[in-house]
């Protein structure tokens, strides 16, 4: 055959292929009903994720995964899937859940909602900024608890101020940039670290300052977390990191759990080394009932939920069905997480 007519003829043979998907949550609307348009579809439809064992069943002989951040996609699950398996498309932008590199080395592609979710995660780190520091959770407890006693009071619960302060960003990405320009909003002076090299466009719109790790560490009124989990960046807030900030200082984290040693930082708020702590994520998802951080008062703490915005959760739905049909379909994905050698062109 030649090729012209080779490329045709698979061509319409991938139009004419039903895949197999296994999707291991119910997201928003449209995005399923898009994929069963062209694929057999397996839905989880229970309100929490698949264990592993059912993620290791429901994979077999699929040729597509749309998966979570909840999910662990390790070795055993591409290999439980087999050689049909072309596709994972993440519903996240981060994907520490995947194990990426055995998929590359598998030829399967990896893809992410990228950067969909930038503004609206940025706006929760902000909201944590605010309500930690200026006490709105204790507010809000004491008013609908009737506690409120005796109207306006010159010393009730006074907090920080937010404005002229200094934020210091670990990871100055896409999300780490949009919570600088909030930042400057409330006159704040920016620091970041320099490790990954400079962003100019942040330093000349907004006056961001390269720094190193230990002068962002003593000099941050707020410290905010924005970097991908790895094995680099894993516990990288320690202990000794805890030592060196500002005992008015607060930490706040809308990335990933493990960027912290968690019973560092209940160390640390327990003896008082910093001010307090706002935490969208934790190093395990929900916390156990008996993790001190539940009964610390100088905490604000949120159920990951950075990204859930009704606008934000749709498009990212909208985006991880798009990279899993393009990718079935021969095309590139929106949002990549690597970059195998695609397996249509290598059989
Ligand atoms: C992500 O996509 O990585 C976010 O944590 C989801 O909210």
């Amino acid at each position: 055959m030649r090729k012209t007519s080779l490329r045709a003829h698979l061509g319409k043979i991938i139009a004419l292929k039903r895949w197999n998907v296994y999707i291991t949550r119910k997201i928003l609307n449209p995005a399923i009903a898009k994929i069963s348009k062209h694929c057999n579809v397996s839905v989880n439809s229970k309100i929490k994720p698949p264990t592993k064992n059912e993620i290791v069943n429901e994979v077999r002989n699929t040729d597509a995964i749309l998966c979570t951040l909840s999910d662990k996609i390790d070795a055993d699950v591409i290999d439980a899937a087999g050689p049909s398996l072309r596709v994972i498309s993440s519903y996240s932008t981060g994907v520490d859940h995947i194990d990426v590199e055995y998929a590359t080395k598998k030829g399967i592609n990896v893809t992410t909602t990228g950067d969909i979710l930038t503004e609206t995660v940025a706006d929760l780190a902000f909201a944590l900024i605010i309500g930690v520091s200026r006490l709105i959770a204790q507010g809000h407890e004491l008013v609908i608890h009737n506690r409120w006693k005796y109207g306006w009071d010159p010393n009730l619960l006074l907090g920080s101020d937010v404005h002229n302060k200094t934020l210091g960003i670990v990871g100055l990405g896409k999300i780490g940039s949009a919570v600088a320009r909030r930042a400057k909003g409330f006159n704040m002076d920016i620091l970041y670290r320099k490790v990954h090299g400079r962003n100019i466009p942040i330093e000349n719109q907004l006056g961001a300052k390269p720094v190193s790790m230990d002068e962002i560490i003593q000099n941050s009124d707020f410290l905010s977390l924005h970097s991908s989990l790895n094995s680099e960046s894993y516990h990288m807030i320690d202990k000794p990191i805890f030592r060196s900030m500002k005992n008015t200082a607060f930490l706040i984290n809308t990335a990933r759990g493990s960027l912290i040693r968690e019973q560092d930082l209940i160390e640390a708020l327990r003896k008082k080394w910093i001010a307090g702590a706002g935490l969208d994520v934790f190093e395990k998802e929900p916390p156990s009932p008996a993790n001190p951080l539940l009964k610390m008062k100088n905490v604000l703490l949120l159920p990951h939920i950075g990204s859930a915005s009704l606008l934000t959760r749709t498009k990212m739905a909208e985006v991880a069905a798009k990279n899993l049909l393009n990718v079935l379909n021969g095309k590139s994905p929106i949002y990549s997480a690597n970059h195998p050698i695609s397996k249509l062109i290598h059989e």
